[in-house]
């Protein structure tokens, strides 16, 4: 499938961008490329398997005024590049399939912009280092979690000694049953696709905490289970058993987890009226029995600079957010968030923030705590959205004294810790992060308090 546009490069300024699956997420860069930054950036090709998203999404490109790109089945991603050589390929597709369209268009001589998770498996996360070794070409991962003011200024906090250098760290993070459900019913429920939530969802979190702490990790200990999301559970909520899908489940009328794709407009015209091409499902039942991606999760981290981690991942609870707590030479530093209800695809507001749901605070080794105002931000994920999309498309960004940009080594840094959970659940043992791909590179950081400091007498 192809439709006209340009086929060579213009004498236009603006950089050329290529998006690679049109599902949910691609809207965010599409709309920034064709509304905030159409100065500077144009959207010249747009690739998915599924034909009646390339469809969707062209329609989204005359909505927003833009000149209406080519579509192409991903059989034909070369056959794109060829026709309208973008500068940078924008990969925003299942999770497993990242690998695929990022060195493929590294050899092909574009930069690339890819979504988290990087890739969800040792093998693939060395053929992306080992592309990048060879092409030189840039590789971004798209960590918009860093982005969020809260979470720059908890990276303030610590780089500013508050707390003096942390030696440990406690991490939960809590989704609940209508976002957290929303990844049984979906893709993500298998790993070949998303490599698991170790992987899938950690991949944010442990990003957060090698750039909060400028560390890279070393070993893993986990554990995981399901035991939610299972037909016994089903049993015990008191229907007969888990079915196929909400839109024709006999007992969708008294189930608390029944998504009705046709009665949003979003979810309805993404997904269920192009089920006809793929036969994707977005609304299997969550107590189904193939799903095989844990639950519950827990991680004990070490990491090159002392620190060590202690995170769970639970994905069936009264409420969504997370705690975090940093314990420091000189202090703790504690952070939290309360968010409001999430559904991928739905108009609600991703990692949207309750009333009150943002709380900072710094307690000394003595004396007594303090709270800090939290910076704020408005729009998807805390305002970090639209701050990243800045950082990506602003022809000379804003110099960042947080180095919030991430590329491959982060993007590896950050999965490794869940591949390696991964491999840890499966051999119950620790598992050694260099055992899975050799050295690991160390990313970009700024400057932090160290071992070395003097630490004050309490
Ligand atoms: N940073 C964030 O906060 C954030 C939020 C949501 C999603 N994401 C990431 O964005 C990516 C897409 O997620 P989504 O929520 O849009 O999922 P989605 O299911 O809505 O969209 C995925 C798209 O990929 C297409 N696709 C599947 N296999 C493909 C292949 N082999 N080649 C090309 N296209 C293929 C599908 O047809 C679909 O259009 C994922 O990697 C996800 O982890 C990141």
């Amino acid at each position: 499938m192809s439709a006209s546009s340009s086929t060579s490069r213009s004498a236009s300024p603006r950089r050329r961008y290529a998006i690679v699956g049109l599902g949910s997420r691609h809207a965010l860069y599409q709309d920034g490329i064709e509304n905030v930054h159409a100065a500077t950036a144009e959207l010249v090709g747009l690739c998915d398997v599924n034909a009646g998203r390339i469809e969707l999404a062209r329609q989204r490109s005359a909505r927003n005024g833009a000149v209406v790109p080519a579509g192409y089945l991903a059989a034909d991603f070369e056959t794109m590049l060829r026709a309208h050589r973008p500068d940078v390929v924008i990969v925003t597709s299942v999770d497993a399939t990242h690998h695929e369209y990022i060195i493929r268009a590294m050899d092909a001589g574009c930069d690339v912009i890819t979504e988290k998770p990087m890739t969800t498996d040792a093998e693939k996360t060395r053929a992306i280092l080992a592309a990048k070794q060879r092409t030189g070409r840039g590789l971004r991962v798209a960590f918009n979690y860093r982005y969020s003011p809260p979470r720059s200024q908890v990276k303030d906090l610590l780089m500013s000694g508050v707390i003096g250098d942390v030696l440990s760290v406690d991490f939960q993070w809590l989704l609940n049953t209508h976002h957290g459900a929303d990844y049984f019913r979906r893709w993500h429920a298998e790993k070949k696709n998303s490599g698991g939530l170790f992987v899938h969802k950690s991949t944010h979190h442990f990003d957060l905490v090698n750039w909060w702490l400028a560390a890279v990790p070393v070993a893993v200990f986990a554990t995981g289970k399901r035991e939610f999301y299972t037909p016994e559970m089903a049993r015990r909520l008191g229907l007969s058993g888990p079915h196929e899908r909400c839109q024709t489940c006999p007992e969708k009328a008294k189930c608390g987890f029944y998504l009705n794709l046709e009665g949003s407009a979003g979810l309805n015209s993404l997904y269920a009226a192009h089920e006809a091409h793929d036969g994707y499902l977005r609304d299997r039942c969550v107590f189904r029995p193939e799903i095989d991606i844990e639950d519950t999760m827990n991680a004990m981290v070490t990491y090159d600079t002392g620190a060590t981690l202690s995170y769970s991942l639970n994905t069936f609870n009264a409420w969504e957010g997370y705690v975090v707590a940093f314990n420091g030479t000189k202090g703790r530093l504690e952070h939290s968030i309360v968010e409001s209800v999430y559904v991928n695809g739905t108009e609600s507001v991703q990692g949207g923030v309750a009333e009150d749901g943002v709380k900072i605070r710094v307690v000394p080794l003595r004396g007594t705590g303090y709270d800090l105002k939290p910076w704020s931000a408005a729009g998807d994920h805390g305002g970090g959205d639209r701050l990243m999309l800045e950082d990506i498309f602003l022809p000379t960004p804003a110099v960042d004294k947080y180095l919030r940009a991430a590329d491959e080594r982060a993007g590896a840094c950050s999965i490794l810790v869940g591949i390696a959970a991964n491999r840890s659940l499966q051999t119950g043992a620790q598992v050694r992060v260099a055992d899975l791909v050799g050295t690991v590179p160390r990313p970009d950081y700024p400057p932090m308090p160290s071992r070395r400091d003097p630490v004050p007498m309490p």
